[in-house]
């Protein structure tokens, strides 16, 4: 038998403006996108932000409804419309942002294990690593790659 260990790194920032240009563009659209939320069930707001590799960002917002499953998460909105809007281009980097009542909040938002898998399968289709930037008020995350939030991705099909 042989103890093997998965090590992950990410950085943290005090503040958006700690951050590179191109990032805090996206952490802001992020911020922006839970205007559009619809979370008349939970009351927490989630905005996200996807940067395309023709510099295009395409933005989404939680949507729910009454038939509960039915309902989507900010991340995935804006993924399946980056995709839609612009098949042929890489998503590069998404940036995510939520709060109770569309009040950031204290904890950086992390994306739930469907949508780390729906970042997977876009990482691995554009082939190159894409960036994950989770914010709150008091810090913001920033992953280089999915894999570092989803370590043994599913690739094997
Ligand atoms: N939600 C997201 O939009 N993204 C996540 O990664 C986790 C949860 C939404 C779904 C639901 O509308 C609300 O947050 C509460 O779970």
């Amino acid at each position: 038998m042989t103890e093997r260990q998965i090590q992950i790194s990410y950085q943290e920032y005090n503040s958006i403006e700690e951050m590179n240009p191109e990032d805090r563009e996206l952490a802001a659209e992020a911020i922006k996108a839970m205007q559009g939320a619809y979370a008349p069930y939970s009351h927490f707001h989630v905005g996200a932000a996807v940067r395309m590799s023709n510099g295009q960002i395409v933005r989404g917002a939680n949507q729910e409804n009454a038939a509960f499953p039915s309902g989507l998460c900010a991340e995935r909105t804006a993924m399946f419309a980056a995709g839609a809007r612009y098949p042929d281009k890489d998503m590069l980097s998404i940036a995510l942002a939520g709060g109770v009542m569309g009040r950031l909040g204290r904890e950086p938002a992390t994306p739930c294990g469907a949508c780390r898998q729906v970042m997977a399968q876009y990482q691995a289709k554009s082939g190159k690593p894409m960036s994950v930037i989770m914010i709150s008020s008091d810090r913001i995350w920033k992953f280089e790659k999915v894999d570092d939030i989803l370590p043994l991705i599913f690739n094997s099909i």
